[in-house]
């Protein structure tokens, strides 16, 4: 039987596809390893949104050269934002790819892969047909593995040009899947033991079947038996409707966190980015999502160091910072995505002072983070607990409602997984929460279910 091993990187919507691509192959009778070295089909799932992307997987394609040598039927697949945006010079610059697929294409993956091992080198498709994709998608089944809280793609590709941003020529144009397929999706899921869902695009609250938008469809997906919890990434601030900052409040089973970038404070900034939004619009917005859901656990995105960025601007996003008090965030700093027009600018900042500037920033970030973990101390959470892996230590992993991690000691965590459970908690790092079960639980392993 052929043997794959998936190498992903980057983002929420990769791992899903990962995912996907797995279950495509395991249909057709490939076995998933966890070495490359176990392995006649490695994939490299790539993603291209910051630093040296395709720099680092030409390296890792490196570092499989052993591997080629040693087994000449190895084939080596390229998949993701990097094969969309390298295409057919991956090969010539590496000569081991025998294939480079786009992320339209995951659903063909054994006929290429085939095609590839019959020795029909060189192997590139990076057509745009999201919507044959989702079709693909909507047959194949989902797995039997029982996963607490699943990602489930509702819309792909972008329309906003950013300037900064590769996305809209990596993924293309907006697409959204149809609320049928997702209902379906969803129900499957919860029928194997998922309580929630995370609903995945790259400019998610864009997703529209015609009639409604993203609040109808998390309406919808409500009323599913079993699914305690929904939300949602990644929104842009200009997409945010009515009717989906009131979802925060109307929709019980929507969890008061939301992912929403903002990326620079400065007018002049968000401006050159072509964001479409000012700074004050960005802040009478999270006060109208805090005026529906106060205890709204607000995360977002910055880029330091964009061309032009003066202290002034860089001043503004500190401003922004400390006016809106982040649960969570992440800041990286800028780096020119080749074709995008940032990348054409003149006036680039230096690299030292980028630095210096992220590095402020993530000090303030961090601080706010933990602050923001340690409210949480002495209060009483719902915990939704994952299913244990095998072999993995005592102890079970949840998440709060605020997706913050949580940690909790038991000697059975096997009959908690997919369960909500109220945790009282004793301990926060920046980085998660332990807790104890409330009271009697872990005795009496009860199964009972306390709403997200
Ligand atoms: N440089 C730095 N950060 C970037 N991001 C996207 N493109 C770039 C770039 N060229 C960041 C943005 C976005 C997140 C997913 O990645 O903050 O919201
Ligand atoms: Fe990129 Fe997001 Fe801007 Fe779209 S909205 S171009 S994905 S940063």
């Amino acid at each position: 039987m052929p043997r794959a091993y998936i190498k992903t990187y980057g983002c929420q919507m990769n791992v899903y596809d990962s995912d996907r691509m797995a279950e495509t192959l395991a249909a057709a009778g490939y076995i998933m390893t966890d070495t490359p070295e176990a392995a006649d089909t490695i994939i490299l799932n790539t993603c291209h949104i910051r630093e040296k992307a395709a720099e680092k997987i030409y390296s890792e394609l490196g570092r499989l050269k052993p591997l080629k040598a040693r087994n000449a039927d190895l084939v080596v697949g390229v998949a993701g934002c990097v094969a969309q945006a390298e295409g057919a010079e991956m090969p010539a610059r590496a000569p081991l790819v025998d294939l480079v697929f786009g992320p339209q294409t995951y659903h063909d993956l054994p006929a290429m892969l085939s095609a590839a091992r019959a020795k029909r080198k060189n192997q590139v498709h990076t057509d745009f047909t999201a919507a044959e994709k989702f079709a693909a998608l909507d047959a194949t089944p989902r797995p039997a593995a029982p996963r607490a809280d699943a990602f489930v793609t509702v819309q792909e590709g972008c329309d906003k040009f950013c300037t900064f941003c590769v996305v809209p020529y990596t993924r293309g144009g907006e697409i959204s899947r149809t609320g049928d397929a997702i209902y379906a999706e969803v129900e499957t899921l919860a029928k194997h033991g998922t309580r929630a869902i995370t609903l995945l695009g790259q400019n998610v609250n864009a997703w529209h079947d015609g009639t409604t938008g993203l609040a109808g469809l998390l309406a919808r997906l409500a009323t599913i038996d079993g699914i305690a919890r929904l939300r949602f990434t990644t929104s842009h601030p200009c997409d945010m409707d009515d009717a989906l900052i009131n979802a925060f409040g109307d929709n019980e089973k929507l969890v008061p966190y939301l992912h929403l970038p903002v990326q620079s404070g400065s007018d002049k900034v968000l401006a050159a980015m072509n964001r479409g939004y000012t700074a004050a619009e960005y802040l009478e917005q999270v006060e109208r999502l805090r005026a529906v859901r106060p205890d709204l656990a607000l995360s977002s995105d910055f880029i330091v160091g964009f061309p032009g960025e003066t202290q002034a601007d860089f001043d503004a996003t500190m401003s922004l910072v400390e006016t809106l008090d982040f649960a969570q965030a992440f800041s990286f700093k800028y780096s020119p995505r080749p074709g995008t027009p940032a990348a054409a600018r003149d006036d680039p900042i230096d690299d030292a002072t980028a630095a210096e500037r992220l590095a402020h920033l993530q000090a303030v970030l961090t601080r706010q983070q933990h602050a923001f973990n340690k409210a949480q101390i002495g209060r009483t959470l719902p915990v939704l607990f994952d299913f244990p892996h095998k072999n993995k230590k005592r102890g079970l992993h949840g998440r709060s409602p605020y997706m913050q991690a949580v940690h909790v000691a038991s000697e059975t965590p096997e009959a908690l997984g997919g369960q909500i459970l109220p945790v009282v908690i004793t301990e926060a790092g920046t980085h998660g929460l332990t807790g104890r079960l409330e009271d009697g639980l872990h005795r009496a392993q009860s199964t009972s279910i306390v709403g997200g």
